[in-house]
């Protein structure tokens, strides 16, 4: 059969305003959480991020996300249950966890881990908002093992079995370096855990909506998610800006740094973002905790160089927006409790997979799959030349 010719100027419905990366694109409605970036604000269900830092907890924050509400006493300590009885995860996922070289990023690992994960759930292929809501509290739970496992495994060290006795992110930090953490590490790893969850249509989160929409197991979402997250110009910006801040001795260093990235126009990890053109209030808390961490494991000096960055960074770009972000100072914390740089970013996913379950649960009884379209600029005309007279 002949081709047919398609001739004529491609029409588009309406004008249309191409914003880069999506900027301005509206997904759907939402009550889980909101951002403000004018303002710098953040609330997860009405409640502000600066009231749930200082009260909630993490499991307590998680519930809020899934379910709308605060829990009460009972309603938590159900949910706490579920999530310690969730902990341990098949043998073969840590099994396939050691087999992976040593060399490859934790979060690659933590990808793999998540769809072994899957694979071993019989119900994962059962697509229904009570069953969906199961395996989320399920991968809230065991995201934590696996990252923990991830951690030990880096080290040499064998994968610990979860304490029933420890919340959550004590247990996770238990089973990431083997000692029981103390009050304070264990707070501020909640408090961490609590900032990162949720952060409206982020990368990561609409890539897990997006999968989700063809109504595949959330596994596979999920995965999604963490494959999202790991790029430098999101989750994974945190071991980047870390990496930069130990190679600066001093401040004066910290003054040439940023002058340098200035005038080449060079990107500064731990600054920026899409919506915030204020101060990141999850940035706000970290700032106050990185400085408490810092002094009393004696690497003040490190609070004091990221400080001085802040303020150089803010001098030179302040007017157009840019401020530190959440994962500017989330390193420096981390590293002064003596975590592996690489693990930063599955801690990231390790919180973020509630908001990515919540959002993605909240869509699913109305599903509609996404399907945006993208404007043609190209030909119509071209006719096919066999490869010999091309
Ligand atoms: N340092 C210096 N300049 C910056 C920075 C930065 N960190 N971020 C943005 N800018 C400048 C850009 O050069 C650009 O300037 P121009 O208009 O003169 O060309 C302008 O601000 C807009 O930048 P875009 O990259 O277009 O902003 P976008 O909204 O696409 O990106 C992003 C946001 C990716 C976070 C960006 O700020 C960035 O790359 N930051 C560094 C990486 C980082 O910290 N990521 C973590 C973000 S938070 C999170 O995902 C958890």
């Amino acid at each position: 059969m002949a081709a047919p010719k398609y001739t004529g100027k491609i029409e588009w419905p309406t004008k249309i305003e191409l914003g880069r990366g999506l900027e301005g694109a509206i997904t759907n409605e939402t009550k889980i959480g909101y951002v403000d970036g004018e303002k710098g604000w953040l609330v997860y269900r009405g409640y502000n991020i600066f009231d749930l830092a200082e009260h909630s907890s993490f499991e307590e924050t998680s519930y809020l996300l899934l379910f709308g509400k605060l829990p009460k006493d009972d309603e938590l300590s159900d949910f706490k249950k579920k999530l310690v009885g969730y902990r341990k995860v098949p043998e073969v996922v840590i099994d396939v966890l050691k087999s992976i070289p040593k060399e490859v990023h934790p979060m690659s690992a933590l990808r793999t881990g998540v769809s072994v994960l899957g694979c071993f759930d019989r119900k994962a292929e059962e697509i229904t908002p009570k069953n969906d809501t199961e395996i989320g509290i399920k991968l809230i739970s065991q995201m934590a093992t696996i990252a923990g496992a991830i951690g030990r495994i880096r080290k040499g060290e064998p994968p610990i079995e979860p304490d029933p006795e420890l919340d959550h992110s004590a247990n996770f930090l238990y089973m990431m370096n083997g000692e029981k953490p103390d009050d304070f590490s264990a707070k501020v790893m909640d408090v961490s855990l609590i900032l990162h969850a949720d952060h409206g249509m982020n990368a990561s989160t609409f890539t897990c909506m997006v999968v989700n929409s063809s109504l595949t197991d959330l596994y596979s979402s999920v995965c999604a998610g963490i494959c999202s997250l790991k790029g430098p110009l999101h989750g994974g910006a945190n071991e980047r800006a870390l990496a930069f801040l130990l190679k600066l001795k001093d401040e004066e260093n910290a003054v040439r740094y940023v002058k340098d990235c200035v005038s080449q126009k060079k990107k500064i990890m731990g600054f920026g973002h899409r919506v915030y053109k204020a101060y990141d209030p999850r940035a706000k808390v970290l700032g106050q905790y990185s400085q408490k961490v810092t002094e009393m494991k004696g690497m003040g000096h490190l609070y004091k160089i990221a400080k001085k960055v802040e303020e150089e960074v803010i001098a030179a770009y302040g007017e157009k927006g840019i401020f530190p972000n959440v994962d500017f100072y989330s390193g420096t914390i981390y590293y002064a409790m003596g975590i592996d740089v690489l693990m930063f970013t599955p801690i990231f996913a390790v919180s973020r997979v509630s908001g990515w379950v919540a959002r993605v649960l909240e869509y699913l009884p109305e599903n509609r799959i996404f399907r945006p379209r993208a404007v043609y600029v190209g030909p119509l005309e071209e006719r096919y030349i066999p490869i010999d007279k091309r």
